[in-house]
């Protein structure tokens, strides 16, 4: 029998995947304030909503009757976010203050959490490894966000809001954390590795960090992950990461060197001691995800090498 699983943030890289792949038996219902279809992703049906709207989107939530809900739907412009940050979380609330951000990122996931727990449907909600301070990462999945300071972006901090929030449900939920997706295909979005291979192309390869520890999400992980996770409708905390850590340095040696592409010319900087850029979000340090949960479902991420071959192909022949 086909079940229905309510996307919203269908046009998201992450999201714009899943809703192509959908796990076997499941059929997808979206919300949000882009029509996916426009954009050639595949769904049974799409609702025009404001995700920033609470009534309109609790009384969506009310009338529909889709089994699970997943939420891909964030502000994910960290440098973005970072000009809404206010001066102390207390403030961030408060109407007067609220943008986009807080609003997206950390109350949208408490009126869906809320909402869920009311009807008794399953719940997913995506998350990032940046909601944490970067100090001793790659973090295990129990590690709670971390705490508001100069070390945490306003993305991150209010990611982490927004999971805590879905966390303290008492209805069945899941949060998956995932750390810089490569490999979508969704218009209009870039990635890490599109970014790195549009630059190269152009000549313009900026300095790459040395000293980030990341984990980049290979996107169709993801969506093999999800189905999984909706079948069992388990209430933990899950990380699609790559297994390996690496560093965006040796990511994109590893990606211009697979693409056949020229890797004599890299420069390089560290992260660690920056001085803050004005306008420029704070990044974890030692960030990434450690990924011990997901292999009890039997799901084993790719290691971002695994990731690159399957994005650029085999190896060029004598490269
Ligand atoms: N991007 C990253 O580097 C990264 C890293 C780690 C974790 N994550 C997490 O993974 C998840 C998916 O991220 P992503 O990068 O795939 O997202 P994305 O490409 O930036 O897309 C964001 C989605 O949210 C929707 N949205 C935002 N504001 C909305 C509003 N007011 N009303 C309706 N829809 C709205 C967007 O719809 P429109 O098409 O209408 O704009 C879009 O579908 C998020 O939870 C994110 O925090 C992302």
């Amino acid at each position: 029998m086909e079940r229905r699983v309510l996307v919203l943030g269908a046009t998201s890289r992450v999201g714009g995947h899943f809703v192509d792949h959908p796990p076997k038996g499941w059929t997808v219902e979206s919300a949000g304030r882009t029509d996916p279809r426009a954009q050639g992703h595949a769904v049974a049906s799409h609702t025009p909503l404001d995700l920033s709207q609470e009534e309109a989107v609790r009384s969506y939530l009310r009338g529909t009757t889709a089994k699970a809900w997943v939420n891909f739907a964030a502000r994910t412009d960290v440098d973005g976010c970072e000009s809404e940050r206010p001066s102390s979380p207390e403030e961030a609330g408060s109407s007067a203050v609220a943008g986009s951000a807080w609003r997206i990122n950390a109350e949208l996931p408490r009126w869906i959490a809320e909402e869920a727990e009311r009807a008794g449907r399953f719940l997913v909600h995506l998350s990032t490894d940046y909601v944490f301070d970067g100090l001793r990462g790659p973090y295990p999945e129990a590690t709670p966000p971390s705490p508001f300071s100069d070390k945490v972006g306003w993305y991150g901090y209010t990611k982490g809001v927004g999971e805590a929030a879905v966390f303290s449900s008492k209805g069945p939920r899941t949060i998956v954390r995932i750390a810089h997706p490569y490999g979508s295909r969704a218009a209009g979005r870039t990635d890490l590795a599109l970014t790195l291979l549009s630059k190269r192309k152009e000549g313009r390869v900026y300095p790459l960090y040395r000293d980030q520890r990341i984990t980049p999400t290979w996107v169709p992980d993801v969506s093999d992950a999800l189905g999984p996770i909706l079948e069992r409708g388990a209430s933990r905390i899950y990380h699609v990461a790559s297994p390996e850590v690496t560093t965006p340095y040796e990511f994109a040696r590893t990606l211009f060197a697979a693409a056949g592409l020229r890797t004599d010319d890299l420069t390089l900087t560290e992260l660690s001691g920056q001085a803050k850029v004005p306008g420029r979000a704070p990044r974890p340090v030692r960030g990434g995800l450690l990924v011990t949960e997901i292999h009890k479902l039997d799901i084993r991420p790719r290691s971002f090498r695994e990731g690159i071959r399957e994005l650029v192909g085999p190896a060029p022949v004598g490269g």
